[in-house]
């Protein structure tokens, strides 16, 4: 699109298609991904790391006329590393038109990105999520949203806002809360739920425990800050902790069983035992969270990033007939034996919920994931307030907390180095 005069007919298909849609009914038409128009659909990426990169190849993969425009991550170093991978991919390299005046650096760049394209991958560390998918909600985008969507309670009360606002500008959010969008757990899922296959869910065993993850070393010319934010894993303001930034995918499989409630109360524990070096921040290395739900169910979860222990990620789901092993995608029966398990297909999920995205877009037909990626990211966010301080909490008290996480600011040089917490004597944060 090079004139302006195509750029606005554009612009107008994108904006007017759910208006328009939603007047006609919903328009669905089975198998046509692309339906109706080879509109270009310009797609900006903000936080250019390992995810951001495969998520934006997973765009263009799902969208064939959907074309990669512009670029911001803090770092021009991982702008650029991430432009190279893009460009030199086989299958959608030819769909990166990113010029030099299209890079961004710095913690600004995301306004530059957001005001020139249709769709936003938001994929920084999750701190920045609430403001990045405020704005771009703000100017009309629709977004792909990477997983956990704040780090605190005031950020997750701002999610809930903007996607609200989302619903009603007909545009899509959708989560990477990839397991969501994954056909096997999404059958095992519905037998459990909707077939009842093994009655009714009494309890289950959530874990998420397995190794220690990168580290990028200190180097002379890194303010603290930089420091900070090139190892945002380990620092509670930009993570939210592992159990947010990672177990979140088991405490979302938790979440959908449970029917996407809120526990009303949880009891913590949590520690650092083998990451205890300064260079790893103040995060900790594991958690075990009971979450109690007000018709008497239960999830007891633990989650661990130890190197050289044992390894496991799944969701038991204990019914009254019998037992699910959900990423495992397996029944079994009241007697232990097995009863069923998935056999179909298995496309990739990260490509699917892009599939997903694109067609809501070009079908006029939004999905807005906002109510089950904010209730899944509080769920973390509680069981991480609640092993910090040693208190048993309720949901009122995490949800309205007004704890914020993180400077207000946004600058290169000193940055406080927050100590890691003492269940006893911690307040909860
Ligand atoms: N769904 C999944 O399976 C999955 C897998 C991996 C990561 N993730 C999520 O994706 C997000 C990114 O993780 P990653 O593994 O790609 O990390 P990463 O460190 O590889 O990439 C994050 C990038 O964001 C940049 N950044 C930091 N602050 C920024 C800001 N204010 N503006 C612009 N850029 C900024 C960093 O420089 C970095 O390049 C996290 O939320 C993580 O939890 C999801």
């Amino acid at each position: 699109m090079s004139n302006s005069r195509s750029q606005n007919s554009r612009r107008r298909f994108l904006q007017d298609s759910a208006a328009a849609t939603a007047a006609l009914g919903t328009l669905v038409i089975p198998g046509a991904v692309h339906a109706g128009t080879d509109e270009v659909i310009k797609v900006g990426l903000i936080g250019s790391g390992g995810r951001g990169t495969g998520a934006a190849i997973d765009a263009l993969h799902a969208d064939p006329q959907a074309k990669l425009t512009a670029i911001a991550d803090t770092f021009l170093d991982r702008a650029h590393d991430s432009l190279s991978t893009l460009k030199e991919d086989d299958k959608i390299g030819k769909q990166v038109e990113v010029s030099e005046e299209n890079i961004f650096a710095g913690f600004e760049g995301y306004k530059k990105v957001i005001d020139q394209c249709d769709v936003v991958i938001l994929t920084t560390p999750p701190h920045f999520r609430p403001l990045h998918l405020a704005y771009a909600i703000e100017k009309g985008k629709h977004c792909f949203v990477e997983k956990p969507i704040a780090v605190d309670a005031p950020g997750v009360r701002s999610v809930i806002e903007t996607c609200k606002v989302a619903k009603q500008k007909g545009l899509s959010i959708v989560s990477g809360l990839c397991w969501r969008y994954d056909s096997g757990v999404r059958e095992t899922m519905r037998q459990i739920l909707e077939e009842k296959a093994i009655g009714d869910i009494v309890a289950i065993e959530s874990s998420y425990n397995t190794d220690t993850l990168w580290h990028r070393p200190n180097q002379p010319d890194w303010s603290r800050m930089e420091y900070q934010v090139r190892n945002w894993l380990y620092y509670t303001w930009l993570s939210g902790d592992h159990i947010n930034e990672q177990a979140i995918h088991s405490l979302d499989k938790t979440a959908w069983l449970m029917g996407d409630k809120s526990p009303i109360r949880a009891t913590a524990l949590g520690g650092r035992q083998q990451r205890t070096d300064k260079k790893y921040g103040h995060i900790f290395d594991h958690f075990t969270v009971f979450y109690e739900y007000d018709d008497g169910k239960r999830v007891y979860f633990t989650c661990r990033q130890q190197h050289n222990c044992a390894m496991h990620t799944d969701e038991r789901v204990l019914g009254t007939n019998g037992q699910a092993e959900v990423l495992r995608h397996r029944l079994y029966d009241a007697a232990g034996k097995p009863s069923w398990r998935y056999k179909g297909e298995k496309p990739s999920m990260y490509r699917v919920e892009h599939e997903h995205l694109f067609k809501s877009i070009r079908e006029g037909n939004p999905i807005n994931d906002g109510g089950y990626m904010t209730n899944s990211t509080m769920i973390a966010i509680m069981g991480r307030m609640c092993a910090y301080s040693g208190q048993t909490l309720t949901w009122d008290e995490c949800f309205n907390s007004n704890v914020t996480l993180g400077p207000t600011e946004y600058a290169w040089g000193d940055i406080e180095e927050p100590a890691v917490a003492i269940p006893g004597q911690s307040a909860p944060a």
